[in-house]
């Protein structure tokens, strides 16, 4: 298994993972910017919450009227539903609510909703945030949360990451926008990249380097300590279908001749041409500054291109592989690749070879042949 399968597997088995109001500032800020009245007169649902410490909560709670939202309703899992249970006690809001029910704390789901001045200050904030326990235990999948979705005009959260997947495909069925943090891997299922590719979602504004940073409650595996709180970084994105700017700038690129004489990229600079691949009719580019800007075919370029993706600038065709096939290869030795199909092994170590028509143009690999693989590619064209 690749590092980054490894690293995937462990992270599907911890879920508390809390987001930090900086970087949900930041992201929501670009939507703010694009269009001032993104989040005006609508419901926004947070599911997958812990509202009593979530920075999301609190977020959207305290520029409720600034932003001029109609509805914010914000949901949380049972404390016995969750994998990881240490460092959880009812937080002080409940407890000291006559609505506190000890024998309800921990089998049931809250809701928190916000849409009115119940202080009567003349402003509707964090402290207008009413509570009760939900009928469940708060499942995004349950019907009671299925029916606050549906309700919902957008909806924001950063899900387990444990059950990406149907996350994804249960917001993906409701046809609502959204805003969420997902694994760097993600882009590549199944459920995700049609729709990256079609322009029906895309990154958010955050950049990928770096990753993101959370709080963590799993003290045996902590990256730093800030502020006395215990983060970890992992390789998270925000992925989203709502419109920000940063999507729309065009990246600054070289011709190719440009590139081969000054790259800074010793895979590229000083070499008489780009590498092509022997499966597949495309140039290999293994970085995205590398591309060229005067190239008119295909080109092999890595997944974080789509960080800097401008669909003014760039049309995606295909993607090698979605997780878990191989990736397109650039074979050793000069071996003939047709249909998909070696003509003949050297060494006699072919394994067994599999014709496999992925999504987009029609990209084949072998299975179980020892040969240079490349990274998953994503195929892109410059817009005519
Ligand atoms: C990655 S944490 C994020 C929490 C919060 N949204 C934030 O970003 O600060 C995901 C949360 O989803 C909860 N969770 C796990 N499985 C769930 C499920 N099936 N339905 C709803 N929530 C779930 C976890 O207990 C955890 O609180």
């Amino acid at each position: 298994m690749s590092n980054e399968k490894l690293y995937f597997a462990r992270m599907k088995k911890y879920d508390e993972f809390y987001t930090r109001y900086e970087d949900i500032q930041r992201e929501m800020t670009a939507y703010i910017e694009y269009n001032s009245k993104v989040f005006k007169n609508k419901t926004i649902l947070l599911p997958c919450d812990d509202p009593e410490w979530s920075n999301f909560t609190k977020f959207f709670a305290q520029n409720f009227d600034r932003f001029g939202i109609k509805k914010l309703i914000s949901t949380s899992y049972a404390l016995n539903s969750k994998m990881h249970k240490v460092g959880y006690q009812p937080s002080l809001l409940e407890v000291n609510d006559k609505k506190y029910k000890p024998k309800k704390s921990d089998k049931f789901g809250k809701i928190f909703t916000l849409s009115k001045d119940k202080t009567g200050d003349g402003k509707i904030n964090v402290d207008d945030l009413e509570w009760n326990y939900l009928d469940g235990d708060g499942d995004f999948r349950s019907d009671e949360v299925k029916k606050l979705r549906d309700q919902a005009d957008i909806i924001i959260t950063n899900p387990p990451f444990s059950l990406a997947r149907e996350f994804f495909s249960w917001l993906v069925d409701a046809k609502k926008k959204f805003i969420i943090v997902a694994n760097k891997g993600a882009i590549t299922y199944k459920e995700t990249f049609p729709l990256l590719m079609k322009n029906k979602i895309w990154s958010g504004r955050t950049e990928w380097s770096g990753g993101l940073w959370f709080e963590t409650k799993n003290l045996d595996d902590v990256d730093k300590v800030i502020d006395g709180k215990n983060m970890k970084n992992t390789p998270s994105i925000w992925l989203t279908n709502l419109e920000h700017g940063r999507r729309h700038k065009p990246l600054p690129l070289m011709t190719m001749s440009d590139n081969l004489k000054y790259s800074k990229h010793k895979e590229v600079n000083g070499k008489k041409s780009y590498d092509r691949y022997d499966n597949y009719d495309a140039i290999e580019v293994p970085y995205t500054d590398a591309i060229p800007s005067d190239y008119k075919g295909v080109m092999g370029v890595p997944t974080t291109f789509l960080d800097k993706y401008c669909p003014e600038q760039f049309e995606i065709v295909g993607m090698d592989a979605y997780e878990g096939t191989p990736p397109t290869k650039k074979y050793p030795k000069k071996t003939k690749v047709k249909d998909g199909k070696r003509m003949k092994s050297k060494t006699g170590t072919m394994g067994c070879v599999v014709k496999e028509k992925t999504f987009g143009p029609g990209v084949y690999f072998d299975v179980g042949y020892p040969v240079k693989a490349f990274y998953t590619r994503i195929f892109i064209k410059h817009k005519k």
